[in-house]
This record gives C-alpha cells, structure tokens and sequence, in this order.
C-alpha cells in the first residue's frame, strides 16, 4: 500500500465520521434546545401545567415512533437512504417548528423533529458501525455520543443568546444548519458495504470496502466473511425473535431501558431545577450551573474515545454504573438534609452531578449505542437495533415524565433513591449478560452467536488450533 493511499483513507474516514456526527448534533441540539424555548413558549401561549409537559415530551413522542417504523425500512433500503430522508425530515420539522402559528403546530413540528431523531439515534451508529475497521470501530461509534453532547452543549449557549430576548422561533430555527450539512454531506458517503452485500450487491460493496480499508486482500477477506453470514434465511421479526437471536434482543433492549432509567435525562432535561432546589438561588446561576455540567459532559465523551478499544466495554460500563451509583446515593442523601442547616449542600449537589455525568458519559452514554449496533446478526440488524432504541425512547418518556411527580410525592432524596437502587440491579445485569467486543469483526460476532455461545461470551475470538486466541 503506498503512502499516498493511506492518507486518503484516513481523511475518507475523518469525512464520514464527521458527516454522521451532525446526525448526533442534530439529536442533542433538538433535545436540549426545549429547555430554554419552553420559558419563552409558556409566556406566548400561556400554557397549562399540562400542556407544557405535552410540548416538552412531543419530541420524545416522535423519536419512539420514528425508531419503530423505521427498523425494517432500515435493512431493505439500506441505512444512506434512510439518513438522506431523515436529514428531509428534520428540515421539514425544524421549519414548522420555528413557523408555528398555534400551539397545535408546534406540538406537530416537534414530534415531527422526534421521528427524524428516533431514526437518527440508530441508524447513524449502525451505519458507522458496518464500516469502521473492528479495531477502532468503539470510537468511531462513539464520536456520535460526542455529537450529542455537543448539540446538547451548543443547544444551551443558543438558547442563552436568544433568550434575551425571548426569540424562541430562532432557538429552534438554529437547527435548520446542521440539518442541511448533514442532508448536503450524506450524498459523499459510500453505501454500507455490510448492507450491500445483504442486498447482493457484491461488487459494489467490493469497491466501496477496497477505498476505505485501502487494501484489496483486507475488503476481499471482508466481504467473504460477510458473504458467509448470508447463508441465513432473510431477516424478519421471526428470525428476531427465534431461539438463538432472542437473548440479543434481551441484552438490547434492557441495556437501552438501563440507559434511561439510571436517570441521565433527569439530569440533562432538569438540571436548572434541581440546581434550584438545592440552592443555587437566581436563574442565572442554576443556568451557569448547567453549562458547566454541559461542558464536562464533552470533556469526558472526548477522553472515553480511545479507551472504549483499549480497555473495552464491559469494564467501562461496570466502572461507569458504580460511579454513576456512588453519586446517585450522594444526591439522595444531601437532598435529605436541610438546605438550611447545610448551605454547602449546593456544592455537595453540583459535585454529585458533575461526576455521576462525568460516569455517564464514559459508560452507558457511548456503550449502549455501541452495543446495540454489533451485537445483532446482519439480516436483523437494523431491525433489532430499532426495537432497542424504541425501548430507549420509550423509558426516556416514562422517566421524564414522572421525574416531576415522584420528585412531588416521595422528594428528591427518595426519588434519587430509586435510581441508585435501580442502578445496583443494573451492574448485576451488565456482569452477567453484556459480552465484550472490542477488536472483534461483526462477523465474528454473529458466528458466536449462531454457535450458541452464552450472551456474555458473544464477543469471544477464534481459538486457534493451538489453543491461542487470534
Ligand atoms: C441518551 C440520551 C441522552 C444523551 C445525553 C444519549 O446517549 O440516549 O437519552 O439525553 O445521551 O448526551
């Protein structure tokens, strides 16, 4: 291989890396954008308790729709097209969103913004997923989460520059440019090779593997490989659910509902609130509060890259969930104290949060979206990954929604409670069930799990003859 071509695979790669990354932009800007726009929407429409919450969780409403109708679209016409339409859908929502006339069509915009970000959530990773190289493949999934941090992050600065003066329709208009990027970037990127070859389409897949690897003998061993996958029947919700695939669905979808109910969209969603309540008195200081978790969030997604290849999943993950259930108790035990006998509990709360986010985001944030686009076999893949991010999406509704009312009924220190009980469960499921699959090809994964191994055992290389591990 000359020097030459190596250097224009990496930069192929640096391309469709940072094109799926908008997707990721787009997903955390349109979710975190809502924190801000909803003060100034409330004072517009003079909302209801109710329908505040209705305007809030419509985006949450859409993505769980979006990732159900989406996960056969995504194996039969392969996971290009779909991000093409998606990037359509986005536009389209952004702009009745940012136009809304009653509150009736916002609500409309926003849940058509939330199917084009279900889709978004998974297809991106799955797409990244089916053309990294398996060494590095953990940190180029990955380098969606970043994305979504970062959306997340802009998405407050955005708002805090308009909210001078209350320009809400421009909080969510803003949305409108990562959108197109991403619609105008998609048109470069190369078919997944993986889901060509499931349509039959070798040669093409052929041509696009020798660009990207940079190496004839490498994309022909590739394609063998994935050609072998193939002598399975064709992929449909039987084959999902028969014996042998079930128990991935399982590892799936309960590590995507963990994701969720471990809290992390409490924090994300409600951050200035419970800053409040555990005294950070003015706004302002409850949003400087937020940004600063915000930009710890980034930080830490940036130093969990390399480390989800060297170190691997499962030790991330377990480490992740304790640290994540260390700060949990911490919480639930400072909002149980007096915030007037204690003034440092703030400093006791905001410390709590920065390191369970820190956790977070070194964990389940890039590791449940990694997973859930290896661990299923190709016929099945983009189905299974959208049964899992429904699962997502769904609990994500579910927590935001009764945070607020458990918060009412058993307070922060006894809701918080729950999710470091919750938490606890969670580091027995991943010791169990969750395999690891650092360095492994996908193919290789879906051998394992057509020989039966145990789920925990799916990521396991070939022994040689000689009994050494490839
Ligand atoms: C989660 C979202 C969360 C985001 C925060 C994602 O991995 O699925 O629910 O809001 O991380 O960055």
């Amino acid at each position: 291989m000359s020097h030459a071509s190596s250097d224009q695979k990496s930069y192929f790669f640096i391309f469709i890396a940072a094109v799926a990354a908008l997707s990721g932009i787009l997903f955390g800007y349109d979710t975190g954008v809502i924190s801000g726009a909803i003060l100034f929407i409330n004072d517009e429409f003079k909302l209801s308790p109710q329908m505040n919450g209705v305007v809030v969780s419509a985006v949450l409403l859409g993505a769980l729709i979006g990732a159900a109708i989406s996960g056969r679209m995504t194996d039969r016409y392969g996971r290009k097209r779909l991000l093409i339409a998606d990037a359509i859908i986005f536009i389209v929502g952004t702009l009745i969103s940012a136009f809304a006339v009653s509150i009736a069509t916002l609500i409309l915009g926003r849940i058509i913004v939330g199917l084009a970000i279900g889709v978004a959530s998974y297809i991106a990773p799955l797409y990244i997923s089916e053309i990294a190289p398996a060494r590095h493949r953990g940190a180029l999934v990955s380098l969606n989460q970043l994305a979504i941090t970062i959306g997340i992050l802009l998405s407050y600065i955005v708002d805090y520059f308009f909210a001078e003066h209350g320009l809400w329709r421009w909080m969510f208009g803003a949305g409108v440019v990562p959108a197109l990027l991403l619609l105008i970037g998609m048109f470069y990127l190369p078919y997944s090779p993986r889901w060509l070859v499931s349509q039959g389409h070798y040669e093409k897949a052929f041509a696009i593997l020798r660009r990207i690897r940079g190496n004839d003998d490498q994309a022909e061993t590739e394609i063998t490989a994935i050609k072998a996958t193939l002598q399975h029947k064709r992929g449909d919700w039987k084959m999902l659910f028969s014996k042998t695939i079930r128990p991935t669905l399982m590892v799936g979808v309960v590590l995507a509902i963990i994701q969720q109910v471990t809290g992390i969209n409490t924090i994300i969603y409600y951050a200035p609130t419970i800053f409040k309540m555990a005294g950070f008195e003015s706004a302002a200081s409850a949003i400087l509060a937020t940004m600063g978790v915000g930009v710890v969030f980034v930080l830490f997604t940036i130093f969990a890259l390399p480390l989800i290849d060297t170190l691997g999943r499962r030790i991330l993950l377990l480490v992740g969930l304790a640290g994540m259930a260390l700060s949990l108790a911490a919480l639930s035990w400072a909002f149980h104290q007096d915030v007037h006998n204690l003034p440092a509990l703030k400093w006791v709360a905001l410390g709590s949060m920065v390191f369970y986010i820190a956790c977070f985001a070194f964990s389940l944030g890039p590791i449940m979206w990694l997973l859930i686009s290896e661990i299923y076999p190709l016929q099945v893949r983009g189905l299974g990954s959208s049964v899992a991010t429904c699962a997502n999406w769904g609990s994500n509704m579910i927590v935001a929604l009764t945070f607020l009312t458990l918060v009412n009924a058993l307070g922060a220190s006894g809701t918080f409670l729950i999710y470091f009980l919750v938490s606890l469960v969670s580091i027995v499921f991943v010791y169990l069930f969750v395999p690891e699959t650092r360095g492994v090809s996908l193919e290789q994964i879906e051998a394992n799990l057509y020989a039966q191994l145990p789920m925990r055992k799916l990521g396991q290389k070939p022994i040689h003859a000689n009994g050494v591990k490839l």
